[in-house]
């Protein structure tokens, strides 16, 4: 053993100081730069939110123009990279197509990977917010088979978004605000989570000087997993596994038997120890969407209702304070506005970006900023005599 703290799963170890994100736990509340995620998510869009978190203060008016000026410059992706996306099978996950089509930005926007260079790491900053969501446009419409829509600079990053996923090149396509304002809604409350898994990756990664392109990557790698943000496609895998309300509290039972792999996916948090406050601001999005589209009756939604009735009644999850948390209302949002569930994750990333970029920017400009290198407590053998092949049992 060395001397070392040991904190496996690092629930004791700060690994960094930053300035971006502040979570109380305890309280359920989440700020950003020392504005509330409640106040963000009413008054502001996705495009004020990302200026606040890369740049520490929210934007003038004239400071707003210039940003999405240039994140709308930069929406188009390299011609050559269509024959990327070709090269995949069309039932690839629309992640696998994500990580490697967001690493293979590096090769293509050499002019932005010096990370020494204050204005290049703008750029690449600019580039990844804004390339991300053409990327995952575009990984939608391969997997459906249909052409690909190149993005409206006229259009806000949500309508954009919005457009370039579902929009077919031979019909008008028809905006609702409703469901514009749901998705913007949707990356804010997304946009940054401090040093959750994803972030830490990229923190880990950029460490070593790596090209922001490439750390991105390593986060979206990151986030696939079901226990961070794949687990909004799980909620949905697990209410349609459910199928019914009336088998909600055999679930339950499940979720509490030790010997049972079975979790309730979107409850619990590694942080939050009351209520996720963006669960809350969600669950209200979640019925206007459903008003929006006449799906008031849908019974995934009514399904996930009465989980969420007997599981915050329930001794079990009471106790663990185990609440819902953001990815359970997300997924159900995500569904009724027609994106299959592969693609759920995908949106996480699009809207993780600016905190991941945000998070990079700030570890990049530290002056204190060393590679990290955490150490171990080897359990492992004692050095030991070598055995020859043949002598070898
Ligand atoms: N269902 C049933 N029991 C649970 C659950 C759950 N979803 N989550 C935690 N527990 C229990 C766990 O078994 C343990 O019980 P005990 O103390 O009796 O052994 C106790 O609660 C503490 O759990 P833990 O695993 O030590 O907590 P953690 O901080 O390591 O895990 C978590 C946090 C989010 C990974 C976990 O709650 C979980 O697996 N939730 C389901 C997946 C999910 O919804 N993830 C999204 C997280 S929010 C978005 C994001 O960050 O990406």
């Amino acid at each position: 053993t060395g001397a070392f703290t040991y904190d496996p799963g690092f629930t004791s170890t700060a690994s960094c100081s930053s300035n971006i994100t502040y979570i109380d736990g305890e309280n359920g509340r989440l700020y950003h730069r020392g504005y509330s995620i409640e106040d963000l998510a009413e008054n502001c869009d996705f495009m004020e939110v990302c200026y606040l978190l890369l740049h520490g203060e929210l934007p003038t008016r004239g400071e707003k123009a210039d940003f999405e000026s240039s994140i709308t410059y930069h929406t188009m992706l390299h011609e050559q990279m269509l024959y990327f996306f070709r090269g995949f099978r069309r039932d690839a996950h629309p992640m696998a197509v994500m990580v490697g089509a967001v690493g293979a930005l590096s090769a293509f926007y050499h002019d932005s990977t010096d990370i020494t260079d204050p204005h290049q790491r703008m750029v690449a900053s600019h580039r990844l917010i804004s390339k991300m969501s053409t990327i995952a446009a575009m990984a939608y419409k391969f997997s459906v088979g249909q052409p690909f829509i190149y993005p409206r600079n006229d259009l806000s990053f949500s309508e954009n978004f919005l457009y370039m996923t579902f929009a077919v090149p031979t019909e008008e396509y028809k905006l609702s605000p409703v469901l514009a304002r749901a998705m913007d809604r949707i990356f804010i409350l997304h946009a940054d989570h401090e040093q959750n898994a994803s972030t830490s990756t990229v923190r880990l990664a950029g460490s070593s000087g790596a090209n922001p392109f490439a750390c991105i990557a390593a986060g979206i790698a990151s986030l696939w997993g079901p226990a961070h943000g794949g687990a909004n496609q799980a909620v949905l895998e697990m209410l349609e596994q459910i199928g019914s309300k009336d088998r909600v509290p055999e679930f339950l039972e499940r979720a509490k038997d030790k010997n049972d792999p079975f979790r309730l996916m979107g409850f619990g948090h590694r942080v939050y120890k009351n209520y996720d406050p963006r669960a809350a601001v969600l669950r209200q999005s979640a019925h206007d969407v459903l008003d929006e589209l006449g799906k008031r009756d849908d019974p995934l939604l009514d399904l996930a209702m009465e989980m969420e009735r007997i599981a915050l009644e329930d001794e079990y999850f009471v106790e663990r304070k185990l609440f819902p948390n953001v990815d359970f209302y997300s997924g159900i949002i995500l569904k009724a506005m027609g994106f299959p569930m592969s693609m759920f994750t995908v949106l996480f990333a699009v809207a993780r970006t600016v905190g991941w970029v945000a998070q990079w920017k700030e570890m990049v400009e530290d002056p204190n900023q060393r590679i990290s290198r955490p150490r171990q407590i080897y359990t492992g053998y004692g050095p030991r005599d070598f055995i020859p092949v043949d002598q070898r049992e």
